[in-house]
């Protein structure tokens, strides 16, 4: 039976046009079925055959980046597929907020979930993402969505605080029972920065949130012995806003490309991923070489999923940035 896909309108027309070739990626990542893009009485789907498709699949399916809906074909004709409901939270969390240097919401939820199909943590245990380059925190937000655990970590001290703003108003106006607050964080009777601590009550049960300001190079310190079963960023892509780069300065050197941060940072990750957990990042390739990051990442311990679909999520952003994702595992 052949299967259509029809795929979420996305605001940005240069990811609206990656988007087929993303998503089928993605899919098959995530349910093993092979898509490919058909333009059918000037529509665009993604096409794919399965005979029936189980819960799993459809859940999948459901919880893909891009699906506005799900059909059958049946000659010239389409039957609607119902999907299920995967989502705990309306989707407005992640959409409302509008700014410069926002990922993508879509492309953050592929990140996401292609990181997940990565990992293989144990059965039963609560999977907490950590986002160590969280902005605004659209990650969060996509993972407080799924049903998962988030925490973060932000440099940019007016992005922490726009974020927690927004959660405490969100969570209020769709009265649901929560508390989010912020606190300063001191160690040794000193004042090192703030955190923003959130909890949501759920039907399923509750999901908690942490965002510290510092460095990412910190994150360790920062959280302590958390380990966590999903990381996911998406890296600074060194473009100047004004006189200032996107990066936030590698601590007494000149060097303030991505390239300089990740290769600071990325052993530090590493080492706060749990057993069976899985990193996924996004980065701009214009600025650092997809062999350089898997270098780096496998240095790190970490096992680098480099063939097949993992290898079909290279795209234009603009003039400037050319973005790839790459995705690791951690076996030990
Ligand atoms: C591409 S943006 C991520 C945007 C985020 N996904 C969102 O949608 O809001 C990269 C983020 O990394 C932060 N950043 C850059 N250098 C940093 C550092 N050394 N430590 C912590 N955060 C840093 C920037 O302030 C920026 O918010």
């Amino acid at each position: 039976m052949s299967h259509l896909l029809l795929l979420s309108p996305a605001a940005n027309r240069v990811y609206a046009g990656a988007a087929g070739s993303l998503v089928a990626a993605e899919l098959e990542i995530c349910t093993g079925l092979a898509a490919t893009p058909v333009t059918l009485a000037e529509v665009d789907y993604l096409s794919f055959d399965a005979a029936s498709l189980s819960s799993e699949e459809l859940a999948a399916v459901a919880r893909s980046s891009a699906r506005l809906a799900l059909f059958e074909r049946a000659g010239d004709l389409l039957r609607p597929v119902a999907l299920p409901t995967v989502d705990v939270l309306d989707d407005d969390f992640v959409s409302i907020p509008k700014y410069q240097g926002k990922t993508n919401e879509q492309f953050t939820r592929l990140l996401l979930n292609v990181t997940r199909a990565a990992a293989e943590p144990p059965a039963g245990r609560p999977v907490t993402v950590l986002d160590p380059l969280c902005g605004r925190g659209t990650t969060l937000a996509v993972a407080w969505t799924l049903g998962l655990h988030a925490a973060g970590v932000e440099a940019d001290v007016k992005a922490f605080e726009a974020m927690g703003a927004f959660w405490k108003t969100w969570l209020r106006r769709k009265r649901l029972k929560h508390s989010a607050d912020i606190t300063p964080v001191r160690r040794e009777g000193k004042s090192i920065g703030r955190r923003f601590d959130a909890k949501v009550r759920i039907s399923e049960g509750e999901l908690t949130a942490t965002v510290f300001t510092g460095d990412t190079r910190d994150s360790a310190k920062l959280f302590g012995k958390k380990k966590f079963e999903l990381i996911v960023a998406d890296a600074p892509y060194g473009v100047v806003h004004g006189s200032r780069t996107d990066v936030k300065g590698v601590a007494g050197k000149r060097d303030r490309s991505p390239a300089g941060l990740l290769g600071e940072a990325v052993d530090i990750w590493a080492g706060q991923l749990a057993p069976g957990g899985a990193f996924g990042l996004s980065w701009n390739t214009l600025g650092l070489s997809r062999e350089k990051l898997t270098a780096m990442v496998a240095d790190a311990g970490l096992t680098v999923l480099d063939d097949g679909p993992w290898l079909r999520f290279g795209h234009r952003v603009d003039s400037s940035i050319h973005r790839d994702i790459l995705v690791a595992r951690r076996t030990s």
